[in-house]
């Protein structure tokens, strides 16, 4: 297993250009099994989650290729089951459940796996596909469901879900008859989906906003799509700029999607500046300071960036709180950032940070892709070595990192273990 050692203390300077959205070019790439017609992506990252994304295209029957951030797909024959396998490493596998029934009728799913990160139950996606017609039974680990021809229904979702609007979004592009989904997920990710299915044909209002009208259509063609820049990558490198105390300019900043966690940077006396030219520059405007943070559905501060900003508010002045609540376990960097100096403590899903001098370089163990983050930012201002152990998640997340930060002056490398 690969770890990454850091020598922190280098303030970053330079350019970081940031790199297509993991969380919209998995739905994304899940959709192409409803095109019947070539299409090409661009912008794609190359990421451990994508590879497994296009392995499970491959078995359902839709041919791929990946070259220079490009994906080319192509549907020859669709079959209905998703091993295990490949669902275990990467939850979000369980999108194809909605293309999957909307034009087979039938679709065989592992349960998911993925990240750490709390129960994280798909009870939402099908009941929801349950309205539209949809049978589910559990089989062996396996989620089985069956239908005669999707039909349009009024979903109201219990709370929002992303990867539960999404499902219901590609399911509902080609179901019989007009969908309306109330209570969805906002996020801008859920936004992309919706352009990409438009351009292959679809027709959805509303996404972005809390009720989505699809009416279903017989069939989407091809198309090219460009997949938007990655919001948490964005964040993540925001975060990285402020706390080594340097300047980053970031390209392909998706800041109108960024807009959560820029009011708390800048709370934090962190400047975030945007250019002309579409570029980003952070850097702080003062000493750091302690904040209250609540994750939210978008357009709430971002569950995402939940560690990144509990790392920034390590060595800010004074104490803050981070509320989490979206996900239950969502803590696990806590302990480890503690092993780096850290005063962190934990009562149900607040954590009360008080802000320390400095933080000191240790051993410490990734265990979810965000949480892995926030130990590299750690690192990064640490005195000392830092060294990130099992960042097998950070790979399923974040394009070349190692390489984007040594550009800008980051001392990281990668070691085999
Ligand atoms: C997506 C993102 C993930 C992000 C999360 C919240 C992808 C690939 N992943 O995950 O990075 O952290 O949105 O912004 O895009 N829930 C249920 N039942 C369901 C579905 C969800 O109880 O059927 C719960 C989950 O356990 C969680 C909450 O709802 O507590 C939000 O989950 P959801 O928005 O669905 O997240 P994902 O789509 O899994």
């Amino acid at each position: 297993m690969d770890k990454l050692i850091i020598e922190g203390g280098r303030p970053l300077k330079g350019t970081i250009r940031i790199s297509g959205s993991k969380n919209a070019a998995l739905p994304i790439l899940v959709a192409c099994l409803l095109a019947r017609g070539p299409v090409r992506l661009s912008n794609v990252p190359h990421l451990r989650d994508i590879n497994t994304s296009l392995k499970l295209l491959n078995i359902l029957g839709c041919d791929t290729s990946f070259e220079n951030n490009v994906v080319s797909a192509c549907v020859r024959e669709l079959k209905p089951e998703a091993p295990y396998d490949l669902v275990k490493t990467m939850r979000a596998s369980v999108l194809c459940l909605g293309p999957l029934l909307g034009l087979l009728g039938e679709a065989r799913v592992a349960l998911p796996g993925g990240c750490a990160i709390g129960a994280r139950p798909v009870d939402q996606h099908l009941k929801a596909l349950e309205r539209m017609g949809a049978r589910f039974m559990l089989d062996g680990g396996y989620i089985h469901g069956i239908c005669g021809e999707l039909t349009g229904a009024r979903i109201i979702f219990d709370f929002p879900t992303v990867g539960g609007t999404e499902n219901l979004l590609m399911a509902a592009s080609v179901a019989k008859g007009c969908t309306i989904l109330e209570n969805c997920a906002r996020e801008p990710e859920v936004v992309d989906l919706a352009n990409f299915l438009n351009a292959m044909g679809a027709r959805i209002r509303g996404a972005g906003t809390n009720v989505i009208e699809i009416e279903g259509v017989r069939a989407l063609s091809g198309c090219d799509y460009r997949v938007m820049p990655d919001r948490i990558e964005a964040g993540t490198y925001l975060v990285a700029g402020a706390i080594t105390d340097g300047e980053l300019t970031l390209l392909d900043c998706p800041l109108q999607a960024l807009d959560a966690l820029v009011s708390k940077l800048r709370e934090m006396n962190v400047a975030v500046t945007p250019l002309d030219d579409g570029g980003v520059i952070v850097r702080r405007d003062g000493q750091l300071t302690g904040v209250d943070v609540t994750t939210q559905p978008h357009p709430g501060f971002p569950t995402d960036m939940q560690a990144q900003i509990m790392a920034l508010m390590c060595v800010a002045q004074g104490s803050g709180s981070i509320q989490e609540k979206i996900f239950e376990n969502r803590f696990m960097h806590v302990p480890e950032l503690c092993r780096m100096g850290a005063r962190i403590s934990l009562k149900d899903r607040t954590a009360m940070v008080r802000g320390v001098d400095h933080l000191v370089g240790a051993p410490v163990m990734a265990s979810d892709l965000r949480a892995s983050a926030s130990l590299v930012l750690a690192g990064l201002v640490a005195q000392g070595v830092t060294e990130v152990q099992r960042i097998y998640h950070l790979d399923r997340g974040y394009e070349r990192m190692e390489e984007k930060l040594s550009a800008v002056g980051a001392r990281i490398r990668r070691e085999k273990e």
